[in-house]
C-alpha cells in the first residue's frame, strides 16, 4: 500500500442520506466498464460516458437488472469540443455526482517518427485535455461541498520513457503530475484525488492502438486491476500502482525527488556550469 498523503477528509459521499452518483468516462469497455459494475455493486447511481451508444445501453441494461441503481447514459466523444462541454456541464450542474472516474483513454502504437500528427493530436485531446477539463469542471463544486472524489487513470508507462511509447507515456506522466498537484491543492478542501497506474491490462486498448499481437506483454485481468485500484481507494491512497509489489520503492522515488527541492531555489548556477 502506498499512502503518500494523509487524507483527513475521507468523504466519498457528501451526505449519507442521498445516493452517491459516479460519472465514469470510457465506461463502454475495459477498465471503465468494470468500474461501472463495481460502483453499481457499491450502490452508486451512475453516469456512463463514451461514444458507443449500443455498448453503453447493453451495460446499463445489465447493471439495472443486477442492481437497484439508476443509470444515465451521456454519449460523448471527449475529443469533440461540444461533446466535452456537455460532460463538463453535467459535472458542474448535477450536485448528486460525488465521484468522477477520469478513465477514457487511448494509445497509439508505433515509433514517434511513424505516428500521424492527427493521431497524436487526438491522443492528447483525449488523454490530457479531456481529463484536465473534466477535473476542472467538477473541482469547484466538490471543494465548495468539502467532499468528492476524483479518480484519474494514468499508467506505469508514464514512469518509463524506456518503453518507447513516448507520446502515450507523456500523456500519462501528465495525468500523474496533475493528480499529485491536485492532491496538494484539493486535499485541504476535503476533495480526494487518486491516481491509478495500471500496468499492462487485458483490454481492447492494445488492439485499437494497432499493437502487434505477437509482441504483447503478459497482462493483468481487468477485474484484478479494478479491484486492486478500489482497495487502494478504500485505503485512502493517493497513488495506487496495482502491479508494484514493493510499495516502499515508490516512497524512495518520491524521497529522491523531494531531496532535490531545496536546490531548485538556488539563484546561482551549479558549480559544474560555471566557466
Ligand atoms: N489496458 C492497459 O494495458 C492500460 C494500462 C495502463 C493504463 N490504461 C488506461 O486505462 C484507461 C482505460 O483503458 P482500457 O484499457 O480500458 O481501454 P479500452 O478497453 O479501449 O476502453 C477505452 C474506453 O475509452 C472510451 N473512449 C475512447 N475514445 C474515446 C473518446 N474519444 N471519447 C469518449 N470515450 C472514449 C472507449 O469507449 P468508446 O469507444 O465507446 O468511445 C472505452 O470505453 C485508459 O486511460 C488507458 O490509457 C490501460
Amino acid at each position: 500500500m502506498i499512502i503518500i498523503m494523509n487524507i483527513t477528509h475521507h468523504m466519498p459521499e457528501f451526505n449519507a442520506m442521498t445516493t452517491p452518483k459516479t460519472l465514469i468516462t470510457g465506461a463502454s469497455a475495459g477498465i471503465g466498464a468494470t468500474y461501472a459494475e463495481r460502483f453499481a455493486q457499491r450502490g452508486h447511481d451512475l453516469v456512463l460516458v463514451a461514444r458507443d451508444q449500443a455498448k453503453l445501453d447493453a451495460l446499463a441494461a445489465r447493471l439495472r437488472s443486477e442492481t437497484d441503481v439508476s443509470i444515465e447514459i451521456l454519449r460523448a466523444d471527449l475529443t469533440d469540443a461540444a461533446d466535452l462541454a456537455q460532460v463538463e456541464a453535467k459535472l458542474r450542474e448535477d450536485a448528486a455526482i460525488t465521484t468522477l472516474v477520469n478513465n477514457a483513454g487511448a494509445s497509439v502504437a508505433g515509433a514517434f517518427t511513424a505516428q500521424r500528427p492527427e493521431d497524436i493530436s487526438r491522443l492528447i485531446a483525449l488523454n490530457v485535455t479531456a481529463v484536465t477539463r473534466l477535473g476542472h469542471a467538477v473541482a469547484p463544486r466538490f471543494a465548495a461541498s468539502g467532499g468528492g472524489t476524483i479518480i484519474n487513470i494514468a499508467s506505469v508507462v508514464g514512469l518509463v520513457p524506456e518503453f518507447s511509447m513516448s507520446v502515450y507515456g507523456a500523456t500519462k506522466a501528465f495525468v500523474l503530475f496533475l493528480s499529485q498537484g491536485l492532491q496538494v491543492e484539493l486535499a485541504p478542501l476535503g476533495v480526494r484525488v487518486q491516481a491509478v497506474l495500471p500496468g499492462a491490462t487485458g483490454t481492447e486498448l492494445w488492439d485499437k492502438a494497432g499493437s502487434d499481437p505477437a509482441k504483447l506483454p503478459p497482462m493483468m485481468t481487468v477485474a484484478a486491476l479494478v479491484d486492486a485500484a478500489l482497495a487502494g481507494l478504500d485505503a485512502g491512497e493517493a497513488i495506487t500502482i496495482p502491479p508494484l509489489s514493493e510499495a516502499g520503492l515508490w516512497d524512495s522515488y518520491q524521497s529522491a525527488r523531494h531531496a532535490m527541492l531545496p536546490g531548485f531555489g538556488n539563484t546561482v548556477p551549479a558549480a559544474r556550469y560555471r566557466a
